[in-house]
């Protein structure tokens, strides 16, 4: 056996102008290893890995692979090193198609120089992912157009397609189902087999208990330890992380369910979802349960008129509407969490206080005339009952971790005031504690009389929040439980179409 490791990171340090994101940090991990990084929102594990991969410059510390210092100062050499990485933030080419993205650069010639060889390109792309499993995805289709779950398998394919030896997959199940999952377990451990270091970030303890043959937590930019699996447990893991046990995980609640404040007749979509038909009540919380692709997320932007249905009605509080257009649906209190963060959920480019006053401008507006103050105090407000870090509104979103730009998302549908409250995914790359503070945000809303629609494919999430939950697949309703008929056994099957 080699007497070191196969990667060194020490005394990595790193500051972004002002945030001290990396003090000091030693941390190595071997070839044919599944080596976790777990840690609260902003704890630099994205840091850590981006500077593995060329993304990020160090200011101190050196690295060393097999035992030989290395100088990763772009994503070129750290390719030349066999580091590829898959972000939390997606780097895909939106435009280009899935062919092109996964070949990018390596794309196959025809006979004459500067033609690219179209039919071998899509038939390579295709092979490389089916070799993963990964199925369903037309090579040909631009990549904006795919759902993210399927963005986030291209991501993968790419990265994988040029067989590194450090695989850095950094939150890569927020976004996939409980089937895409077990294909990316499987993918994992055959690279683990074929003696790739695999580097694996996830707020999912479960997951990372799983695949995971060490553990190293980040706390505050500092190693809290290594450990194995088999030495700890989730809640010994959670107070490193956090530095204190958790209370209650779910609130408890004795919901107080009042009269209908939303319900869809036969709302339909083509090729989307069919008829679908549900009522949600006043201070009621209904899991919204499926496989990624079932359509919720579909059925979701169809009520908040982001992309109106074909077919069918919605009423609010006793009365048909017409929603045309998200704006509209916001002027009638029907609020939106979307999933995509990125992609309609905010504008990185943007200061926290600007994206979470977005939508609820109108309300501090007098006469035309902002009122800076009032704004600034309800985003204040939100930033820390939200724990968004740093807590400073004047911040840009991009200069924010993954899971306070989440928070952002969240912060500004808060403010909405509104009378239903759709949150597709709401806790994705969202670190324990603070999924704890928005499941209590939750409870309270729901007591306030808010109606909620929980879309999540995090089951123990579903089971923990909600007083009924539905079950969509294949565009359709299949299934409806109450609270204390629902498990996970349940939900699952009928998910999958294994329950009449
Ligand atoms: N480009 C940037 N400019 C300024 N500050 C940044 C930038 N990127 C990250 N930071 C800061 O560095 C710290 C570490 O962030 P990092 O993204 O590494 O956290 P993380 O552990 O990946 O969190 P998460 O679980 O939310 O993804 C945070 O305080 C963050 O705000
Ligand atoms: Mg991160």
């Amino acid at each position: 056996m080699r007497k070191h490791e196969y990667l060194l990171m020490q005394d990595i340090s790193k500051s972004y102008d002002g945030t001290q994101a990396l003090r000091g940090v030693t941390f190595s991990a071997d070839l044919g290893e599944v080596h976790a990084i777990v840690g609260e929102n902003g704890a630099g594990k994205s840091t850590l890995i981006k500077i593995l991969s060329g993304a990020v410059r160090y200011d101190a510390g050196q690295i060393l692979i097999d035992g030989k210092p290395v100088s990763l100062d772009s994503p070129l050499h750290a390719h030349q090193a066999g580091i590829r990485a898959v972000y939390q933030e997606f780097s895909l080419i939106p435009h280009l198609t899935v062919t092109e993205n996964i070949l990018l650069g390596r794309m196959p010639h025809g006979k004459l120089r500067g033609w690219v060889d179209w039919t071998a390109a899509h038939r390579r792309a295709q092979d490389i992912l089916d070799g993963l499993g990964f199925t369903g995805i037309d090579v040909r289709t631009p990549v904006s157009q795919l759902s993210v779950s399927h963005q986030q398998m291209v991501e993968i394919a790419k990265a994988v397609a040029e067989r590194p030896r450090i695989l850095i997959l950094d939150e890569p199940s927020a976004v996939l189902s409980q089937e895409e999952l077990k294909r990316l377990f499987a993918l994992v451990q055959q690279l683990k087999s074929a003696s790739t270091l695999i580097l694996y970030i996830s707020h999912r303890l479960n997951e990372v208990f799983e695949i995971a043959d060490r553990i190293t937590v980040l706390k505050d930019g500092e190693i809290v330890g290594t450990v194995r699996p088999q030495d700890t447990d989730e809640g010994r893991l959670i107070k490193m992380m956090v530095g204190r046990t958790l209370g209650e995980f779910y609130p408890k609640r004795e919901a107080k369910v009042g009269g209908e404040v939303l319900a869809v007749q036969g709302l339909s979509r083509e090729g989307a979802f069919a008829d679908v038909s549900f009522s949600l009540a006043r201070g009621e919380i209904l899991g919204m349960f499926g496989l990624v692709g079932s359509g919720r997320t579909q059925v979701a932007r169809s009520i908040y008129g982001a992309e109106p249905p074909d077919a069918g009605e919605i009423r609010l509080e006793g009365k048909t509407i017409k929603i045309r257009s998200p704006r509209d649906a916001l002027q009638l209190g029907i609020a939106l969490l979307t999933e995509d963060r990125k992609r309609d959920g905010l504008v990185l480019s943007c200061s926290i206080r600007d994206n979470i006053s977005l939508a609820t401008l109108p309300e501090v507006t007098r006469w035309g005339f902002l009122n800076m103050h009032q704004v600034d105090a309800r985003v204040q407000r939100q930033v820390q009952e939200l724990t968004i870090r740093p807590p400073q509104i004047q911040r840009l979103v991009r200069q924010l971790s993954g899971g306070n730009q989440q928070k952002v998302v969240l912060a500004k549908w808060l403010l909405t005031h509104a009378k239903v409250l759709i949150l597709d995914e709401p806790t994705r790359g969202v670190d324990i504690a603070t999924k704890v503070d928005i499941y209590h945000i939750m409870s309270d809303l729901a007591d306030q009389g808010v109606g909620i629609l929980l879309i999540s494919s995090e089951l123990p999430e579903i089971l923990g929040m909600s007083d009924r939950v539905l079950v969509m697949r294949e565009g359709r309703l299949v299934g409806e439980f109450t609270r204390a008929q629902a498990s996970e056994e349940k939900l699952l099957a009928c998910a999958a179409g294994l329950l009449q």
